[in-house]
C-alpha cells in the first residue's frame, strides 16, 4: 500500500513537473528585449560582494555584463607603488564569472581618480617619462594577466580627447605626449592578446571630439594597435545630446571599421547644469536646482521616457555594429548623479526606479513581449 502511494505520487509530481515547463513559458527579462548586444550595469562593491541582494536579484535577472563602478580604477586597486589591492576587483570579477555573466575591466589609463604616488618619482619630483612608461606598464600588465580569461575588454583609455579635438592636458599627455594613447593599448594586448580593447569618452555627441577620436582611431591602427571599439558614455540630460550629433559619431566611428557600445547610460531629469561629465566640474547646491526631491512630476517622466526610448531606437539602428549597452548604475538610489555636478539632490537616470521597478518605457516593452 505505502509503495503503491509513493509511486503515485511520484507520477503526479512528474505530470505536474512536465505541465509547468510546457505551459509556463520562461518570464521574459530586459536582457531577452535586446538580444543583438549584451546589456549591462555598472555595479557597486556592496552589489558584487552580495551585501545589496535586491540590487543584485535584478542584476541577475535582467542584465547579462558587469562593469565595475570603481573598485578597479587606479586608485582602489593600486593604492601604493608596491601595493595593489585585489579584494573588492576580486569580488566583482568572481560575481560576474559566478554568475555566467560577460565581465568587463574599467579603467587602465584615466586622469581622474589615479593614486597620488603615481606621477611623483622617487626623488619627489614629477616623474620621468621613462619610468611613467614603465609604472604605466606595470600596472596595466599586472591588472590585465590576473583576470585573464574572465574578462571580455577593458577600457583602455578613458576621456583623453576635449571638446576641440584636442588631447586633454592631464599629466599622462603632459609627461608621455600623445604617444601614452598607443603605450596603454599596446601594453593591454601584450598582456592578454584575446582581450577586446576600447577607447571610452563623454560628450561624444559634440563634433569637435567626434574628429579627435576619428583621428584617435586612425593613429592606432596605423600603429597596428588593436581597438575593438569606442565606448560612448552617454550621460544624458533632457537636451543633450543632440541627436543628430550623436548619430554622426556613431556613424562616424562605425566608418572607421570598429564597433561601439554605450558605456555608461543615464539620463538626469533635474536641471542641467554642465553639458559634459567631467567628475572635476562640481556646483553648489540650491534649492531651485533639487526640484523633484519627492517625486518625478508625470509630466517630466512621460519626457523622460521618450527620450530614453528615443535613444534606444538610435542604438537599435546600428544594432549590427553595437556590441554593448551599460546603464551606470542599478536603480535610481545609488546612481552618481544624486551627487553629481550638484551634491545632495534626488536624480531619476536610470532604468530602475527607487523602488526597484522598472521604468515604464522598458516595462511596456517587456509587457508586449510576453
Ligand atoms: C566617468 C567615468 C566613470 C564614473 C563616472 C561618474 O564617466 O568613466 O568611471 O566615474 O564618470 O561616476
Amino acid at each position: 500500500m505505502k509503495k503503491i502511494t509513493l509511486s503515485y505520487l511520484a507520477a503526479i509530481t512528474v505530470v505536474t513537473t512536465a505541465c509547468s515547463t510546457v505551459s509556463e513559458p520562461q518570464e521574459k527579462t530586459l536582457k531577452d528585449l535586446f538580444p543583438d548586444y549584451t546589456l549591462g550595469a555598472a555595479i557597486n562593491v556592496r552589489q558584487s560582494s552580495g551585501e545589496d541582494q535586491v540590487s543584485d536579484s535584478i542584476v541577475l535577472r535582467h542584465f547579462n555584463s558587469i562593469v565595475p563602478e570603481d573598485c578597479m580604477k587606479h586608485e582602489n586597486i593600486h593604492p601604493g607603488k608596491d601595493q595593489y589591492y585585489w579584494d573588492e576587483a576580486d569580488k566583482f570579477v568572481q560575481f560576474g564569472v559566478d554568475n555566467g555573466m560577460q565581465v568587463i575591466g574599467h579603467c587602465l589609463v584615466w586622469h581622474s581618480q589615479q593614486a597620488p604616488w603615481l606621477f611623483v618619482g622617487d626623488d619627489g619630483q614629477q616623474v620621468t617619462a621613462d619610468e611613467l612608461k614603465a609604472r604605466m606598464k606595470d600596472h596595466i600588465t599586472t591588472v590585465v594577466t590576473r583576470y585573464k580569461g574572465k574578462i571580455t575588454g577593458w577600457d583602455v583609455v578613458n576621456e583623453a580627447i576635449v571638446e576641440d579635438g584636442s588631447y586633454r592636458n592631464s599629466l599622462w599627455y603632459q609627461i608621455l605626449g600623445e604617444e601614452f594613447i598607443p603605450l596603454a593599448f599596446q601594453y593591454a594586448h601584450e598582456a592578454d592578446p584575446d582581450l577586446e580593447l576600447y577607447y571610452n569618452d563623454y560628450g561624444m555627441n559634440v563634433p569637435g571630439r567626434r574628429e579627435g577620436v576619428v583621428r584617435l582611431i586612425r593613429q592606432l591602427k596605423e600603429r597596428g594597435c588593436r581597438i575593438d571599439a569606442v565606448g560612448l558614455q552617454s550621460h544624458m540630460g533632457m537636451n543633450r545630446p543632440d541627436w543628430d550629433d550623436f548619430e554622426a559619431s556613431i556613424q562616424a566611428y562605425i566608418a572607421e571599421g570598429v564597433d561601439v557600445q554605450f558605456t555608461e547610460v543615464d539620463m538626469s531629469a533635474l536641471p542641467s547644469v554642465t553639458q559634459g561629465a567631467n567628475i572635476a566640474d562640481t556646483e553648489e547646491y540650491r534649492e531651485s536646482l533639487n526640484p523633484y526631491k519627492d517625486a518625478l512630476p508625470d509630466s517630466v517622466s512621460v519626457e523622460w521616457n521618450a527620450r530614453m526610448t528615443k535613444f534606444f531606437e538610435i542604438v537599435d539602428k546600428y544594432k549590427d555594429h553595437v556590441k554593448r549597452v551599460t546603464a551606470w548604475g542599478v536603480t535610481d538610489r545609488d546612481s552618481w548623479k544624486n551627487d553629481w555636478p550638484i551634491k545632495g539632490r534626488t536624480d531619476y537616470c536610470l532604468w530602475f526606479d527607487r523602488n526597484n521597478q522598472l521604468k515604464p518605457f522598458l516595462q511596456e516593452k517587456l509587457d508586449q513581449a510576453k
